[in-house]
């Protein structure tokens, strides 16, 4: 079996600190930076842009995996690529031509990713499964983090895992919002391969040793 992956969302870091906390996530056994891009249209809240971004990126060691949550993806793509991303998530709700913003993604050598908010079916993705790497199921309501997770989320990783080993595809499932200790054995149970955690990292005492403990219980 792979090594299931950490990916601390940098949503939930202290901004003031942020160096700081870039440099924590180095540090440490988590695998991927995840970081959110809202655009306050497609989600009710605005996060932090390009600048921010860069800012990142110039301390940040490990893959970043850009997740956005924005209207009409496609026009950011290629700035994106070129700001330093490995994987860029779009949202499947924001795509009327879906096949093609993936394309145009690994056109520009990252990994193209998914996301798909907790109304939407997996089995939307049937078609495009094995032109995706990464499929985000969003276990909150995307838009703010601290939300509590929304228990349906392993049916439908677990239908997910399904489709993915049906069409002999290599996608990753990657869960997104609410996850902490209490989730992620029954998580990883049902198929789950990257687990994002903002508050349960960033509000812990000890950020390094709950990545740990986090990746440990993800692994064994
Ligand atoms: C929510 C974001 C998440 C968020 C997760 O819209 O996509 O990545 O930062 O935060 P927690 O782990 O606090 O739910
Ligand atoms: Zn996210």
């Amino acid at each position: 079996m792979s090594t299931k992956l950490i990916a601390p969302s940098i949503l939930a870091a202290d901004f003031g600190n942020l160096q700081r906390d870039v440099e924590m996530v180095n540090q440490s056994e988590a695998d991927w930076f995840h970081i959110d891009i809202m655009d306050g249209v497609f989600v009710p809240n605005i996060s932090y842009g390009m600048p921010v971004l860069q800012a990142i990126t110039k301390h940040a060691e490990k893959t970043i995996d850009v997740h956005l949550m924005i209207v009409d993806p496609d026009r950011y793509i290629k700035e994106f690529a070129n700001l330093g991303a490995d994987n860029l998530t779009v949202h499947y709700e924001a795509c009327t031509h879906l096949h093609r913003t993936l394309q145009a993604i690994k056109a520009e050598g990252m990994q193209a990713g998914v996301a798909i908010n907790p109304h939407t079916s997996v089995d939307l993705l049937k078609d495009v499964i094995n032109d995706i790497d990464i499929v985000c199921i969003m276990s909150v309501n995307p838009g703010f983090g601290g939300q509590s997770f929304i228990e349906n989320t392993y049916q439908k990783v677990q239908r997910l895992k399904e489709l993915i080993v049906t069409h002999n595809a290599s996608t990753l499932i990657e869960i997104d919002g609410g996850v902490t200790n209490e989730n992620a054995t029954q998580l990883i149970k049902a198929g789950a391969d990257v687990l994002v955690a903002g508050s349960y990292v960033f509000k812990a005492k000890d950020q390094k040793e709950t990545i740990k403990d986090l990746k440990k219980l993800a692994n064994s």
